[in-house]
């Protein structure tokens, strides 16, 4: 098992949520942690009695390429190291197959969401996670990134993608020790499955549970990588 003490771990969409939950159990493990979000005051309560040396927060923009750049230049000016990227950030739109009214422009967004900006943010982590030894990235893709569901198409179009994006980072980085995840969660209960009726809400996957997943993903020696883990609340299994 790798220690979390000294190890710089990147998290997106830190303010709420999964990314929320991810970040308040790192921390609570010894993580250092850089939290990005679009808006970084939005983290003042999280951190505000969290030691200084531990932690540092930049506005991560998904849709401003630059933010990425600034994120990870100054996670690096800060720590001097980087160990880790949990690309969390996502949003979730409706669009079915039919569905062309604002279809593209939905999936557009979706598509710049979920999977340019973590590629974005794995072509800028990935040299730093090589020099590691231990780098690792976990990304948030989704059930929806296993198997389609209803009005989800665009929405699991990307989440597909991201699972891809995920084992072609697990095959770039590994000689250099670099171990990439694609954590394929079902319904967790978060702002983003609040207006779902089909599953109650208190029914859903709690995001306290996949932080702590990230925290054993993240504690995991190079020789126990686990390329994709599905999560569920109900009882689908998908192969
Ligand atoms: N909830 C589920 O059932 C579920 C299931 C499977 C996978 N996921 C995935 O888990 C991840 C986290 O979702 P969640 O459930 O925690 O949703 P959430 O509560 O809606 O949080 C979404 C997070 O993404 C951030 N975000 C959205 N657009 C952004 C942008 N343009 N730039 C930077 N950050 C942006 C949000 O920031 P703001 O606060 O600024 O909006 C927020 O921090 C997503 O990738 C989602 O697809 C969720």
């Amino acid at each position: 098992m790798l220690s979390a003490l000294g190890r710089v771990i990147m998290i997106s969409g830190a303010n709420r949520g999964i990314g929320l939950a991810i970040a308040k159990n790192l921390y609570q493990a010894g993580f250092s942690l850089s939290l990005g979000a679009r808006e970084p005051d939005s983290l003042n309560n999280l951190v505000n009695n969290w030691d200084a040396k531990r932690f540092s927060v930049a506005r991560y923009d998904a849709l401003i390429k630059d933010t990425h750049v600034e994120w990870v230049k100054s996670t690096l000016e800060h720590f001097g190291r980087l160990d880790g990227l949990v690309n969390n950030a996502g949003i979730y739109q409706p669009l079915s197959v039919m569905d062309d009214d604002h279809g593209d422009e939905i999936l557009d967004s979706m598509w710049s969401v979920n999977v340019k900006a973590p590629l974005s943010l794995t072509r800028l982590a990935l040299p730093h996670l090589k020099k590691s030894g231990v780098g690792r990235i976990i990304n948030v893709a989704s059930l929806a990134g296993k198997v389609v569901f209803g009005s989800g198409v665009g929405y699991s179009m990307t989440k597909f993608a991201l699972v891809a994006l995920s084992q072609a980072t697990r095959q770039g980085g590994w000689e250099h020790g670099v171990r990439c995840t694609a954590l394929c969660p079902g319904y967790v209960a978060t702002d983003l499955t609040r207006g779902i009726e089909s599953v109650p809400f208190e029914e859903m996957t709690a995001p306290e549970d996949l932080a702590s997943i990230v925290r054993t993903v993240l504690s995991l020696s190079n020789s126990a990588s686990i390329a994709e883990l599905v999560v569920n609340c109900r009882p689908d299994i998908i192969a």
